[in-house]
């Protein structure tokens, strides 16, 4: 009998295997996919002792009571289908782990169809990637006590250690609270990642820098409290080559998105929470795939192409002002989200589990969990502080972004956010005037 169940054995599938196995822990491996002829033990040594699974009730007779399942396939009709498969064929006090990124809500509707069998939900997001999961990946869990109990001591084997010495997973709340983090954590990641992103091409678009000169900056900024595992990566990208040409000269530009950054986009409208950061990364990824009206655009607009200086100590300070209104936003939607559906999810708890194993990981992560008050963000003089020494900086940066024709996706909406949430009269005070002049809606005087 083994330890563990995986259900969907692709790239992050067989991490979660490997490092399992790679700690004692005994998986069953099912995966209707599964090609037995090139065995995936014959792959991997460590996955000697582990067994191979393409019949679904052989797979789960051959794990011990109570069973604990983890199910890693996409969202949408594949975990439909498993979860109906799980739901015929597991016995009562068996676990079944969701370890997708699942929109929330649908989280919450599984644990509903699995409780009614009787069995025990975790919806469970991982972070880290193929090689974060191989190594000791970021686990936000929500659902039933008495599963999370259940898998504590095996998952304090395969995840990494964390800022305050504790263990890479935590239990955020009911099945949904777990997921919702992880689609937090994502939200940031993709304001981080277009950041940097927005950064390169400021400085490749100035005609003064090579990918060696925005490298050197970023690993100098590496070295320093900007780090993360964002940006190493980013700098390693910048200098790798392909049949003797840069990739980054010969990548294609549309970016993809798999839903997470969309949903938390919506809940940030459910809720009537800013996240104009969020929603900046996300436009770069859709105009990016626009190919037809990009196309169209780029013959009919002017643009002027000149050559700029850069000061990188303005570039810098933008820089880390932008990565701390991005932590505000989302820390705000969590407080929103907590008063409004009454949850109690810790934002210091999710920070501690994103230090290490996460794609966000990175100093910042480390300094607002250890030097700020981070559940009551909006009570800390500390960040007030640290945004006005960093603010002229931004509006240097944007400046020059503006007479140069490009645009800094994330940056400017840092800055509108800032001058809007620090302002006692905003431009609302019309908006709320022509609201009442055509609709008779109410409006109060002060
Ligand atoms: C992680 C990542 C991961 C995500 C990919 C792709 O934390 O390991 O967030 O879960 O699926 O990064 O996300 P997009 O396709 O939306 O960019």
């Amino acid at each position: 009998m083994t330890d563990f169940g995986i259900i969907g054995v692709g790239r992050i599938g067989t991490s979660f295997a490997r490092n399992m196995s790679l700690n004692g822990i005994k998986v069953s491996l099912y995966d209707k996919n599964f090609d037995t002829s090139t065995d995936i033990k014959t792959h991997y040594s460590e996955l000697e002792s582990s067994l191979v699974f393409d019949d679904i009730n052989k797979f789960i007779s051959s794990i011990s009571l109570p069973r604990k399942v983890l199910v890693l396939v996409p969202s949408g009709p594949s975990l439909d289908e498993v979860i109906s498969l799980c739901i015929k064929n597991l016995n009562s006090n068996d676990i079944l782990i969701d370890a997708g990124n699942t929109n929330p809500t649908i989280s919450s509707e599984n644990h509903q169809k699995i409780k009614s069998k009787n069995l025990l939900y975790l919806g469970m997001g991982v972070s880290g990637g193929v090689e974060g999961v191989l190594k000791g990946p970021s686990i936000m869990i929500g659902g039933d006590l008495k599963a999370f109990n259940e898998v504590k001591k095996i998952f304090s084997k395969i995840t990494s250690n964390t800022i305050n010495n504790s263990k890479s997973f935590e239990l955020f709340g009911d099945s949904n609270q777990g997921h919702f983090v992880k689609m937090v954590h994502n939200g940031i990641e993709y304001v981080e990642m277009q950041l940097i992103s927005s950064i390169y091409y400021f400085m490749i678009k100035s005609n003064k820098y090579k990918y060696d000169d925005i490298a050197k900056v970023f690993k100098k900024w590496s070295k320093s409290d900007l780090n993360s595992y964002l940006l190493e990566i980013s700098s390693t990208k910048l200098l790798e080559k392909t049949d003797g040409n840069f990739l980054l000269d010969i990548i294609d530009d549309k970016a993809d998105d798999n839903g997470t950054g969309r949903w938390m986009l919506k809940y940030g409208l459910d809720l009537g929470c800013s996240l104009n950061m969020l929603n900046a990364a996300l436009d770069s990824r859709f105009i990016s795939k626009n190919n037809n009206a990009r196309l169209k655009f780029n013959n009919s607009i002017k643009k002027e192409i000149m050559e700029y200086d850069i000061n990188i100590n303005s570039l810098t300070d933008a820089y880390s002002f932008c990565r701390l209104i991005n932590y505000v936003q989302a820390f705000l939607l969590i407080d929103s989200a907590n008063k409004n559906y009454g949850w109690d999810i810790s934002i210091s708890k999710a920070l501690n589990v994103w230090s290490n194993g996460s794609i966000i990981k990175s100093d910042l992560v480390n300094t607002l969990y250890k030097d700020y008050s981070v559940d009551n963000i909006l009570d800390d003089k500390k960040i007030f502080k640290t945004l006005n020494e960093l603010k002229p900086g931004l509006i240097d940066v944007l400046n020059l972004s503006l007479k140069n024709d490009v645009s800094l996706p994330c940056f400017s909406e840092a800055l509108c956010y800032i001058n809007q949430i620090s302002s006692l009269f905003l431009s609302t005070r019309l908006i709320q005037a022509q609201r009442n002049q055509f609709g008779s809606h109410k409006i109060s005087i002060n």
